[in-house]
């Protein structure tokens, strides 16, 4: 099915990022679909979280354009995409580690609720916070200091509270890395888990769990467009083989 633009969830044209002689994103052009599951891959230093930054508006492109939600946003500042539906985790866990399971959780569905600043500290736990408590598998955990939480749980905090703010559009970045096996189990359940219709933009270094979640992919490496296509295409594309046989296969290069 083709979607037309209006209806795109996302929409990159041509996004460019410079850090002074360096191009770390090359032209990147994307269209998600809502409901739609991508996986972007490639090499260390690729340009996949340069990617993310310039989509959460985190920072804005040297060159092209960024259409989320059927609006022009390449130059609107990361919190406004936030309260518009956009959700993100970040490479480095990033969690309150002096509030609990729940107060993170609360603090980030109060901060993403338009007209309710006043009121975001402390984040009042409602219905929903516990909710997505369970669903991240930490309900349990609820009322531990989330500096407490192991690794994998902290890992797991990072999804709830980004599930906190009902997003359309979520972008994880290695949401399993460093992991154990079992926990990387659980994070991949738990990105199988998310509702249907929302979006979601995934980096991930272990391609089979990347390409077992996703239904679209996103080949990059230094910062260019290598291939997209379904899983299928992207394991059999020669292109991205090379660029994995240059590398020991879960995307650090060799030396
Ligand atoms: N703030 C910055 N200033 C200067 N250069 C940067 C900055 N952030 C990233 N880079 C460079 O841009 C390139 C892309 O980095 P990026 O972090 O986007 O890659 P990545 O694909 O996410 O890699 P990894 O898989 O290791 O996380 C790299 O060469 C990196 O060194
Ligand atoms: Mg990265």
């Amino acid at each position: 099915m083709t979607v037309s633009p209006k209806d795109a969830v996302l929409e990159l044209d041509a996004v460019t990022v410079r850090f002074g002689g360096l191009i770390a994103v090359d032209g990147i052009s994307l269209t998600v679909e809502p409901g739609a599951r991508w996986a972007v891959i490639g090499p260390n230093g690729a340009g996949k979280t340069t990617l993310f930054t310039t989509v959460a508006g985190e920072r804005y492109p040297t060159s092209g354009r960024v259409r989320m939600f059927g609006r022009d946003v390449t130059r609107t500042p990361s919190h406004r995409r936030a309260r518009r539906g956009l959700g993100r985790t970040y490479q480095v866990t990033n969690v309150f580690p002096r509030l609990t399971v729940v107060e993170n959780v609360a603090v980030a569905a109060a901060a993403a609720a338009p007209g309710r600043l006043r009121f975001w500290w402390p984040g009042r736990p409602d219905g929903h916070a516990d909710e997505t408590l369970e669903q991240c598998g930490l309900a349990s955990r609820r009322d531990h200091l989330a500096g407490e939480l192991s690794h994998g749980e902290q890992r797991q905090l990072e999804l709830a509270i980004a599930l906190a703010a009902r997003p359309r559009l979520l972008l994880l970045d290695e949401p399993a890395a460093g992991l154990s096996a079992a926990e990387r189990v659980l994070i991949r359940d738990l990105v199988r888990a998310l509702p249907e219709g929302m979006s979601v933009l995934l980096i991930e270094h272990d391609i089979d769990l990347a390409l077992d979640l996703v239904d679209q992919v996103l080949c990059m490496d230094n910062g260019e467009p290598i291939a997209t296509g379904t899983p299928a295409e992207i394991r059999a594309n020669e292109h991205v083989q090379a660029v994995y046989l240059r590398t020991d296969g879960d995307g650090e290069a060799e030396h």
